[in-house]
């Protein structure tokens, strides 16, 4: 059955990606909850096909979509659908966004695709069977010390009134690793942890369609994915720590020491 789950699952990504493409050249956009907050008639477009797709295959199935197109059903299978991940940069042409689904079961993620149509890259996990890129096995990087490496994080949309707290961990990091980059797209973000391009990832405020997909990427390429203090990790907590693993007890401790000097910094300016 899982076989079929991910077939499908990769048939929806890429319809979102085709849809993605053709509209690259001509976006419309409009703001959401403020003025950085965006969305565009790619969101909304490729959203549809992605429902239209799922719910023909499983018309049973739970959706969870950012958009709000999504289908709430008492099910134990639930798609987590970020149809399209990065929208900022879609919206300037900037050549980072992705579209991310998921597929739950009884609480527990078991697919996962992440699909770059601009790179054509595309990173599927299903549990227990590790994780792929363009169908050749992946796995984390192996790098040992923070000193060596290369991070990847991202900015909520609360982050102008919020700026000082985010940018205390920014600062932390920046001090203790080869660098930090902040590309966009949290998606791709998570599968570029999970092949080793990036060697660890923290952000706040990320939603489960942010992640879903991404989340279980990294654990079935060999790296590991809590929340901010190594519990757990809540797909809706909005504090995720995900890295090779062998880094994770590294990250976890840097963001704890900033915690109360990042909530000082914070509260001077509210
Ligand atoms: C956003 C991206 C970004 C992250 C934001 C997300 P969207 O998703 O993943 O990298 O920093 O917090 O909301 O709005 O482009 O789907
Ligand atoms: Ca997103
Ligand atoms: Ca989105």
């Amino acid at each position: 059955m899982l076989a079929e789950i991910e077939k499908i699952a990769l048939r929806a990504a890429r319809t979102a990606g085709r849809i993605h493409l053709k509209r690259l050249r001509r976006v419309n956009v409009t703001s959401k909850t403020s003025s950085i907050d965006l969305v565009t008639e790619a969101d909304r477009e490729s959203e549809a096909a992605i429902i239209q797709l799922l719910t023909r295959a499983y018309p049973t199935h739970a959706i969870v979509a950012e958009e709000g197109g999504g289908i709430v059903h008492e099910s134990e299978h639930r798609w987590i659908v970020d149809p399209l991940d990065g929208t900022t940069n879609f919206a300037h042409g900037y050549p980072q966004f992705c579209t991310s689904i998921a597929y739950e079961r009884r609480g527990q993620i078991q697919v996962g695709v992440v699909y770059d149509a601009l790179k054509k890259e595309c990173f599927v996990a299903r549990r227990g069977k590790g994780a792929r890129l363009n169908g050749r096995p992946i796995h984390v990087s192996d790098t040992p010390a923070l000193e060596f490496a290369l991070l990847g994080t991202g900015f909520p949309y609360d982050r102008r009134q919020r700026r000082r707290y985010y940018l205390s961990f920014w600062e932390a990091f920046m001090m203790r690793v080869q660098g930090v980059r902040r590309t966009g797209s949290a998606a791709l973000d998570l599968a570029y942890v999970a092949c080793g391009r990036l060697d660890g990832f923290w952000e706040f405020g990320l939603k489960s369609w942010d992640i879903a997909a991404g989340a279980l990427i990294v654990e079935e390429a060999g790296g590991r994915v809590t929340n901010m203090d190594a519990s757990p990790l809540a797909l809706d907590g909005g504090r995720i720590v995900a890295s090779n693993g062998r880094l994770h007890d590294q990250i976890v401790a840097t963001i704890a020491e900033t915690e109360l000097e990042a909530r000082r910094r914070q509260a001077e300016i509210e």
